[in-house]
């Protein structure tokens, strides 16, 4: 006869699966998987290129020193031509076992519309691009509710979280499904917390990474089913608080607050996992599991607007 305890051990277990499995991908994820990103090493002689936006500073800096670190030609964009050189000059004087490498940029202020895409592609198109990290971006701690942000202001914040990675990709996308022949090709767009629990205040720059969320489930689902697979891959990074000291505030380095350079390592280390949505830093992982999963919107909803309250107050002192 089944007892109860029975029919409850049974239930028990059953219950049990989905967070066992969670644990274990977490391990096999964070502690046991190898890295793969040598796998987007194909190509012809002159070896593969990876792009990364808003490479001048912050986490797109970091991550390029690890592309180039770990053989990688880099194609790199930024806004201010000067600052770009000196980074290129840093960067070759970082990884001096790469000094063969091809380093080239472009220049191209994220936050305006109206650009010519093709035009800005044309000297890259045949190089064989296999990763592109789509970088730029940021929102800011001004504190200014919709109302009271110009309408350009507005327009800045999309195109240069949305529509400038949009954009930028629809160009590079025929040159991506031709490198994609000789092996994969994995375009990962830079997403943020904010997309997940839309602070106060930050409600514009929080849908620019709701947006790019959606686009990269789409987009991955265009290349793999419908007349795919095509090879190019699509990932959408769940970033969480990083340290830059390009930032109005920045935050100090901490176990919850990384480094660009440590985080840039664990994006190169996660790069090609599979996931369509990957917190790189494992701390963030396990923070995002209790944002989203364990503790209700209400919670979240008032602590994240006492953090905004303290981001914005630092902004003002000019801390
Ligand atoms: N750091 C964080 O805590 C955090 C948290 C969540 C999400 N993220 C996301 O991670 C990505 C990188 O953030 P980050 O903190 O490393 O940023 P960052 O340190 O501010 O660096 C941003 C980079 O983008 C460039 N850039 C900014 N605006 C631009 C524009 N209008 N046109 C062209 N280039 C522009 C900057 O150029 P300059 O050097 O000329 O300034 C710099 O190279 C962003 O997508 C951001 O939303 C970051």
């Amino acid at each position: 006869m089944v007892s109860t305890v029975n029919v409850l051990a049974v239930l028990g277990v059953l219950l049990a699966i989905p967070h066992l499995y969670r644990i274990a991908s977490f391990v096999w994820l964070y502690v046991l998987r190898p890295t793969t990103i040598k796998e987007y090493l194909h190509g012809p002689k002159g070896g593969a290129y990876a792009i990364v936006t808003g490479a001048t500073d912050g986490i797109g800096k970091a991550t390029a020193a690890e592309l180039l670190r770990n053989g990688f030609n880099l194609i790199l964009h930024g806004r201010n031509e000067a600052k770009m050189q000196k980074v290129v000059e840093e960067l070759r004087a970082r990884v001096p076992e790469k000094k063969d490498a091809d380093v080239r940029y472009f220049m191209a202020d994220a936050a305006q519309g109206g650009h010519d895409f093709e035009k800005m592609i044309e000297p890259f198109k045949d190089l064989h691009i296999t990763l592109v990290y789509h970088n730029v971006g940021g929102g800011d701690t001004i504190g200014l509710r919709l109302d009271e942000r110009t309408e350009e202001n507005v327009h800045h914040m999309i195109n240069k979280n949305a529509l400038f990675p949009l954009f930028l990709n629809r160009a590079l996308l025929p040159y991506l499904r031709r490198n994609a022949q000789s092996g994969p090709v994995l375009v990962q767009f830079f997403g943020s917390l904010a997309g997940d629990i839309a602070p106060p205040r930050l409600a514009v720059y929080a849908a620019t990474k709701g947006f790019l969320e959606s686009l990269t489930r789409g987009l991955d689902n265009d290349e793999l089913f419908f007349d795919g697979p095509t090879g190019v891959r699509y990932s959408y990074l769940a970033v969480g608080a990083v340290n830059s000291e390009n930032h109005e505030a920045p935050m100090a380095v901490s176990l919850s607050t990384p480094s660009s350079e440590t985080y840039a390592q664990c994006i190169v280390k996660r790069t090609g996992c599979g996931r369509r949505r990957v917190a790189p830093y494992a701390v963030h992982a396990m923070m995002q599991y209790f944002l989203r999963d364990v503790l209700g919107d209400g919670v979240i909803d008032k602590a994240s607007a006492d953090e905004m309250r303290t981001l914005i107050a630092r902004t003002r002192k000019g801390e």
